[in-house]
């Protein structure tokens, strides 16, 4: 009998395990039951694009690039991978360059953005536009809106003297050359491998500029 009654804390707590698990899996009615919806928060922004202010009333967990393609119909920017990795969504915001996928469009309150539309049209390209058809800068052109929105920002950055990691010497301002300019578009990807192209069509622009 003394057997029979005998327990092992071993016994004891792998039991007391199992029942807390069943324990916890609510029963099969409760798991069919709709959540409860939560409407969702938004809040007016007041953004300035290619010129023209546009007011909205945004879902605060719209990022700048949903709020672009989305509410504004500005589709030239585009989603690669929405995760930062790609540089497809490029755009520039107040004069810096920025992936609009990982911000969030309420965080652009007053800001002046600029996208590919914004920046030439087919009857009056940009400087840059011009030179990537050129140079044919661009194969099926996905990555294209954010590589020229790049392109144009990365020369105003080394006219302002924004070093990179590959700048050697910041006493002499910094020389557009192609070691500098593949450094600075590395965060832009083309999977068409249209990358010496795009170097040779900011190169010409560059020279131009100077
Ligand atoms: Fe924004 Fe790829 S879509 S970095
Ligand atoms: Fe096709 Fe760049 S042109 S991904």
């Amino acid at each position: 009998m003394a057997t029979e009654l005998h327990i092992s804390r071993r016994n004891m707590l792998a039991g007391s395990a199992a029942t807390a698990a069943v324990a916890a899996v609510p029963p099969a009615e409760a798991q069919l039951q709709p959540k409860p919806q939560v409407a969702p928060t938004t809040m007016p922004l007041s953004i300035k694009v290619n010129g023209k202010r546009h007011e909205l009333q945004v879902d605060t967990r719209t990022t700048l690039l949903d709020a672009l393609r989305e509410n504004i119909r500005l589709t030239g920017t585009k989603k690669g991978c929405d995760h930062g990795q790609c540089g497809a969504c490029t755009v520039i915001v107040d004069g810096v360059r920025i992936n609009s996928c990982l911000s969030l469009a309420v965080m652009h309150q007053g800001d002046e953005v600029i996208t590919i539309e914004g920046l030439g049209s087919p009857d009056d390209l940009h400087p840059m536009q011009a030179a990537f058809i050129k140079h044919d800068g661009y194969q099926c052109g996905y990555c294209t809106p954010g590589q020229i929105c790049s392109a144009v920002a990365v020369l105003e950055e080394m006219k302002a003297g924004v070093p990179s990691h590959v700048t050697r010497d910041l006493t002499s301002g910094i020389q557009a050359s192609n070691m500098e300019m593949r450094e600075r578009m590395s965060g832009n990807i083309c999977r068409c491998g249209a990358y010496s192209n795009i170097a040779e069509a900011m190169a010409e622009v560059a020279e131009a500029q100077a």
